[in-house]
């Protein structure tokens, strides 16, 4: 989950290193640090806990010297808690070598206890420390930093995307990667290495993302990579679609704020050219993984946090208009309960980041058990999409803030266009039935702008709550997954207790939690809809009201029977079953944001998270 950059060619290093950590320090912001070899055979480092922020503000007071190589990293303290020592990047050889790491190395106890045999020295808490002494080791064999770099992470378990520099070898940065992300810029001149294009789009918009046990070594104008054992390899080249505005706030007070204005277009775009008016659905990438014979039985999503509730959503649209058996499992789940899974199974993975390795260790298990594998996923050349038969990409553009906001409602979209491409491929939904639902998609981008807009009066009521202990959201059939997203919303911005249920649940043990004053938002179907469930949300709102909750319903225009039991309703645009929750969800987001806002919390990077959990 750490950000790591790695730069060679004309530029100042420091320049290009530190803007690309900035823009990679919601991977992980406990710490921060850089490493510059310079001319005439020296090298530089500095590191410092804390953000990015105090790394700079040591560096403005004591600038590095200039060179034109170097690599950078800001932290999510896995091993070792975040101070100075444990920061990266970790320095060998007589201070001649720095190395930084992402990932987790699962037997460094042992490679420790070697080296502390042989008289190596340690400074750190680390397991990243053991693969700079390592890679000092080696290269004071080899003289080569590439053959040292192989000789190390043939010695290496667990997940790593190591960089290293040395400073006899200048204008050379050589990259190693098992099981965590390491993508390559391609320069004029001049190459970079990042966990993701963040690190270096403000540079080039031509990217190649590096697979399984490979190691890369870049030199101004070269990139060679090969396997862990030397053999040559390549790697896919792909052109970056979005720029480095898109990855800037823009004026915006949180990168959340910016995103959440973004989430109409986000459903645009990943609505855009894939849906026809009459409500035709193509998808190439399922088109040949279909064609790869054998049909499809069941479909088994797996994710985690809010993609796994994005998944929910989509699992009921999916056995709706395909009738195909759908269910969703945490992916830290799946893979440990030997699930019965095989050929028909298709397993659907929900990954913003593509990186998240309880979902892709899942996908692994999946594709051993000879399931078809399907990546929804939002980062180009991840390792999830990547490693999956076929990717549906969600285009809702970088998602900077911890808090997923727009990539949900992206991620919800394209599992309604998979449940509707499924559906018309096994004749199970209707053409009529298409075309409704390709109105509905039509007319969401609008719809979402006016939920959008009532931010202010959420603010208010952020505003009045700032001191509450605790939230509840009650919602039935596809409100429930939106009451699970609008709680992880206010646990992980405002640091508030906050349960989401299935409104039917309440009477089975919940409703004990009602006492006078305790604030329960309720998603309310439509009175429209035929099915009772929108009497049953009713009734479970007089149930809590005679308790004394405080009940914030969200619900459509002209509801008139919520009216009378909700002290604040927050009106939604006409909408059917299968839009409604995303327009609900979003009131839901600015709630979280506002209040973590009116708490004086830090929205966009809130504490012990990171925006891409890179370890199980
Ligand atoms: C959502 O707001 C959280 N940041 C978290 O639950 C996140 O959705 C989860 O970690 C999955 O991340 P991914 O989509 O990158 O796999």
């Amino acid at each position: 989950m750490c950000g790591i950059v790695g730069y060679v060619g004309q530029r100042s290093a420091s320049e290009v290193v530190l803007g690309g950590l900035a823009r990679l320090e919601y991977r992980g912001y406990d710490s921060a640090g850089i490493a510059i070899v310079v001319p005439g055979n020296s090298l530089v480092s500095h590191k410092k806990a804390g953000k990015l922020s105090v790394l700079r503000d040591e560096l403005e007071a004591n600038p590095l010297a200039q060179g034109t190589t170097g690599i950078g990293h800001t932290r999510w303290a896995t091993h070792g808690p975040p101070t100075d020592a444990n920061a990266h990047p970790h320095l060998a050889d007589g201070g001649k070598l720095a190395l930084i790491h992402n990932g987790i190395i699962e037997n460094f106890d042992e490679l420790k206890s070697e080296l502390q045999a042989q008289g190596e020295q340690f400074h750190s808490d680390t397991d990243s420390e053991v693969a700079a002494v390592m890679l000092g080791r080696a290269f004071h064999e080899t003289q080569d930093l590439t053959l040292a770099m192989r000789a190390v992470v043939a010695r290496l378990e667990g997940a790593f995307t190591l960089l290293g520099v040395h400073q006899d070898q200048p204008d050379v940065v050589v990259g190693a990667r098992r099981n965590s992300p390491l993508v390559v810029g391609l320069g004029q001149g001049e190459n970079f290495l990042g966990s993701d294009v963040a690190a270096f789009v403000a540079y080039t918009d031509k990217a190649m993302a590096l697979g399984q046990d490979q190691i890369v070594t870049i030199t101004p104008d070269s990139v060679t990579i090969t396997t862990f054992e030397g053999d040559p390899a390549t790697a896919a080249q792909f052109d970056i679609d979005w720029d480095a505005s898109a990855a800037d706030k823009g004026g915006w007070s949180s990168f959340m704020a910016k995103e959440i204005s973004e989430e109409p277009e986000a459903v645009a775009n990943t609505l855009r050219g894939r849906i026809s008016p009459e409500g035709t659905v193509t998808l190439p990438d399922l088109d040949s993984l279909l064609d790869q014979g054998g049909e499809i039985t069941r479909i088994i999503f797996i994710a985690c946090g809010t993609a796994a509730y994005a998944a929910m959503l989509g699992a009921y649209a999916i056995e709706k208009w395909s009738g195909i058996a759908t269910t969703v499992e945490l992916s830290h789940e799946f893979r440990y309960r030997d699930p019965a899974v095989g050929p028909t199974t298709l397993v659907v993975s929900v990954s913003q980041s593509g990186e998240t390795m309880d979902t892709l260790m899942a996908v692994r298990y999946a594709a051993e058990k000879g399931a078809k594998t399907l990546s929804i996923c939002n980062t180009q050349g991840a390792t999830i999409p990547r490693e999956s038969d076929a990717v549906l990409y969600t285009h809702a553009g970088p998602e900077v803030a911890v808090a997923s906001t727009k990539a949900f409602l992206s991620q919800v979209i394209a599992a309604y266009l998979l449940g509707l491409y499924l559906g018309q491929h096994n004749g199970h939904i209707s053409a009529a039935d298409s075309a409704l639902l390709a109105k509905d998609f039509d007319a969401l981008p609008g719809q979402l702008q006016e939920m959008v807009e009532t931010g202010g009066r959420i603010k208010e009521l952020a505003g009045w709550m700032a001191d509450t202990r605790s939230v509840l959201y009650l919602g039935r059939h596809v409100g429930y997954p939106v009451a699970l997203e609008g709680a992880l919303k206010l646990k992980e911005l405002a640091y508030i207790h906050a349960e989401g249920f299935a409104a039917g649940e309440l009477k089975h043990g919940p409703i004990a939690l009602i006492e006078p004053g305790q604030i329960v938002f309720v998603i309310v179907p439509s009175p429209r809809d035929p099915s009772s469930l929108h009497a049953k949300v009713v009734s479970n709102i007089q149930e809590i009201r005679a308790r004394g909750a405080r009940v914030i319903a969200l619900a459509e225009k002209g509801d008139a029977a919520v009216l009378p039991h909700a002290d604040e309703v927050i009106a939604l645009p006409f909408a059917s079953v299968f839009m409604e929750p995303l327009l609900a969800v979003v009131p839901l987001h600015i709630f979280g944001m506002e209040l973590a806002a009116a708490k004086g919390l830090d929205i966009d990077q809130p504490r012990n998270l990171a925006k891409s959990v890179t370890v199980e």
